[in-house]
């Protein structure tokens, strides 16, 4: 009796320690997936901070419905689309690379690689001096890894690398800091829109097969937004509120060729590893219908000066608008918080008309069936 009611006991306190031991290794899983973010200003969290740049948001009023209300290097009034992304996630915004805070278990999160001003292209941004170009993206992504493994080990690099989600952002400098930066800038003589476009995205190409190479597996690659509709082109280019035909016409042939791009790559790796979105459909939605979104003008920024307040940057100097939620645009570029939400509201739940070949709810779900499975 005693012996046989002792020997329960033993395999439950294995039973609960085997579980323990189960649940210690399986919670690594369950922590939010990493996240990686390379671009230009639309999703640098500050790494031009650490920079000697004029490409900087480090200075009021950005940052004015930031959680702080301090600014952060972010290009907007709040939040940007990574940190909206990372909230979806369930993890920490994510940390610019240059930041000294970006060590230890921070790095399981992720990390920023982005730097305001740059573009596909090496030589565009080149005005604002010491910026982060793709190539040193690229290998800051690589020197990342290094610091990783040597926390988690190789293999768990690896995996965390592979899991993640990854956004890239690039295309709409290539356009405003280069080609159309003055009149007759080299790549506008050397190239007509037609041919440049193609040349653009045969470079894109070759930077996201990088990515892959340096272990990317799920890639989000926003198209260029509506250009010549930003307040900046509608100062120096509309004479009563049109956007530019001559802008417009260029970001409309950049992006279906962008996805082109995307297939074909998807194709040869027989896997859906880029993920397209059409960021200029999703924002000409609310450029042609302000009002159905909440907003009070889409052709006016919150923040600047001169006609739609488009001229020259967003300093505390220039006029500001009470209420930043009525505004699409916070600055003479870049959308305001209450725009980026809605942006990635349709990240998350687009129909095939914004995202190809599916949005990013239906790949979270897919991902965690198969992270769950591994
Ligand atoms: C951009 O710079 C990188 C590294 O400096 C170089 O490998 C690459 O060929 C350059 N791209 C172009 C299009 O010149
Ligand atoms: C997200 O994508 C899935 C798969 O394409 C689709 O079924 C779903 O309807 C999409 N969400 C919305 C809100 O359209």
């Amino acid at each position: 009796m005693m012996a046989s009611s002792s020997a329960p006991p033993i395999a439950s306190v294995w039973l609960i320690l085997s579980l323990f031991m189960a649940l210690g290794s399986v919670s690594p899983q369950a922590e939010a997936r990493a996240f990686f973010v390379f671009g230009d200003s639309l999703v640098d969290n500050g790494n031009n901070n650490y920079l000697l740049t004029t490409a900087r948001a480090d200075s009021p009023p950005y940052g004015i419905d930031f959680p702080t209300h301090q600014p952060t290097g972010r290009f907007s009034n709040g939040l940007n689309i990574p940190d909206i992304i990372s909230q979806r996630i369930g993890s920490e915004p994510t940390l610019p690379y240059l930041s000294p805070e970006l060590t230890g278990q921070k790095l399981l999160v992720g990390a920023n690689f982005a730097s305001a001003g740059i573009g596909i292209l090496n030589d565009t941004g080149v005005q604002f001096v010491n910026i982060i170009h793709m190539p040193l993206q690229l290998e800051y992504f690589r020197r990342y890894q290094q610091r990783l493994s040597a926390l988690v080990g190789v293999q768990k690099a690896k995996q965390v690398v592979n899991q993640a989600l990854v956004l890239i952002t690039l295309g709409g400098n290539d356009f405003v800091n280069n080609y159309y930066l003055v009149p007759f800038s080299a790549r506008s003589r050397q190239f007509s829109i037609p041919d440049y476009i193609p040349f653009l995205i045969s470079e894109y190409r070759k930077i996201l097969q990088t990515l892959y190479k340096y272990g990317a597996r799920r890639v989000l690659v926003t198209g260029t937004g509506p250009l010549g509709c930003v307040p900046a082109e509608l100062a120096m280019r509309s004479r009563n509120g049109e956007c530019s035909a001559e802008l417009q016409r260029a970001a409309a042939l950049f992006n279906p060729q962008l996805v082109q791009m995307l297939n074909g790559l998807n194709n040869e790796l027989g896997s859906d590893v880029f993920i397209g979105a059409n960021t200029m459909g999703m924002q000409n939605d609310f450029i042609n219908n302000p009002r159905a979104f909440g907003f009070v003008t889409s052709k006016i920024a919150c923040c600047g000066q001169g006609p739609y307040n488009g001229i020259g940057l967003c300093t505390g100097a220039s006029n500001l608008c009470p209420n930043r939620d009525l505004y699409a645009f916070w600055d003479p570029f870049h959308p305001s918080e209450k725009a980026n939400r809605l942006i990635v509201e349709t990240l998350m739940t687009g129909s095939t008309k914004y995202m190809y070949p599916m949005n990013l709810s239906t790949i979270m779900a897919l991902d965690s069936k198969i992270g769950s499975s591994l």
